[in-house]
């Protein structure tokens, strides 16, 4: 087998949709020469039916990444199909509507709570889980929005995600000594049901259009997929705790 990712296994969080940023992960992986285990939450068939999509038909194992048990099984599951894991990819993230949108200041802990369950503390679960199945030379790998920044619509969302780059940078020291590295995408905006549901995501839209330096487009998920791709595979050896932006460079210029 040939490509940038031969031989490779990998599990898949965070298909929903075709749009989804994990369905193009999968895909361009399958390409590249990967064995891809995907993960479903909620609607299962929906994800089934979107995994027969891919250029080789996935199998989907059902995780809620706030669910002990989902967690506790998910190695043995994924056992079923594969004898290992090479790379795991975290594309997952959810906040209450309360926690968008311009609701900072009265968002209740409950609702934060959640959003930091699902979209940070997971990150560091969801490589527990796989990691019996790890060795070194592995990746993991997540996806950010640039948290560097308070943004006008993102709110408690844009809490999570500075949450979920120090949780990257602590497993990359943590899971360091196994040869296990952790990396992170910084994504531009992209139309997905994720996006959909951030009230005045249209803001992040018309700011991109006006500024990455080298254009963006709302509906390619491929040029962040791909960085997914290079992250996990062997070309970064060396490169653990990082962020790459893959934004048509909006972050290197001031406003
Ligand atoms: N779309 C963007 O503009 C953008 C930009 C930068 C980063 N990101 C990040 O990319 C990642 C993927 O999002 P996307 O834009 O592809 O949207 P998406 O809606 O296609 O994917 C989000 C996924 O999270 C999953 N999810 C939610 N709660 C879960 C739970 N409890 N357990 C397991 N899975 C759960 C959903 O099922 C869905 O598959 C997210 O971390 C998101 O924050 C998105």
């Amino acid at each position: 087998m040939s490509g940038l990712l031969a031989g490779k296994r990998l599990l898949v969080t965070g298909v929903i949709t075709d749009a989804s940023i994990a369905f193009s992960v999968a895909k361009l992986a399958q390409e590249n020469g990967a064995q891809v285990v995907l993960t479903g939450y909620g609607r299962l068939s929906l994800v089934e039916r979107i995994a027969k999509r891919l250029p080789e038909p996935a199998p989907v194992i059902e995780v809620d990444v706030t669910n002990t048990e989902h967690l506790a099984g998910l190695a043995d599951r994924v056992r079923e199909h594969v004898d290992g894991l090479d790379g795991v990819v975290h594309s997952i993230g959810f906040a209450p509507q309360s926690c968008l949108g311009g609701g900072f200041l009265d968002a209740p802990w409950e609702d934060v709570a959640t959003a930091l369950h699902v979209s940070t503390f997971s990150y560091k679960s969801l490589a527990m889980a796989a990691l019996p199945l790890m060795s070194p030379g592995g990746a993991v790998v997540g996806l950010t929005f640039d948290a560097t920044k308070a943004w006008p619509v993102y709110d408690w969302m844009g809490v999570a995600k500075a949450g979920l780059e120090s949780a990257s940078r602590y497993l990359a020291m943590h899971l360091g000594k196994q040869g296990i590295r952790s990396n992170l995408v910084a994504a531009g905006p992209l139309r997905t049901i994720a996006a959909k549901s951030i009230p005045g995501f249209d803001q992040f839209e018309d700011a991109w259009a006006e500024r990455a330096p080298l254009g963006w487009s709302l509906t390619d998920q491929e040029p962040a997929a791909r960085a997914c791709l290079a992250l996990l595979s062997d070309w970064f050896p060396a490169t653990t705790g990082e962020i790459v932006h893959v934004d048509g460079g909006y972050h290197a210029i001031g406003s």
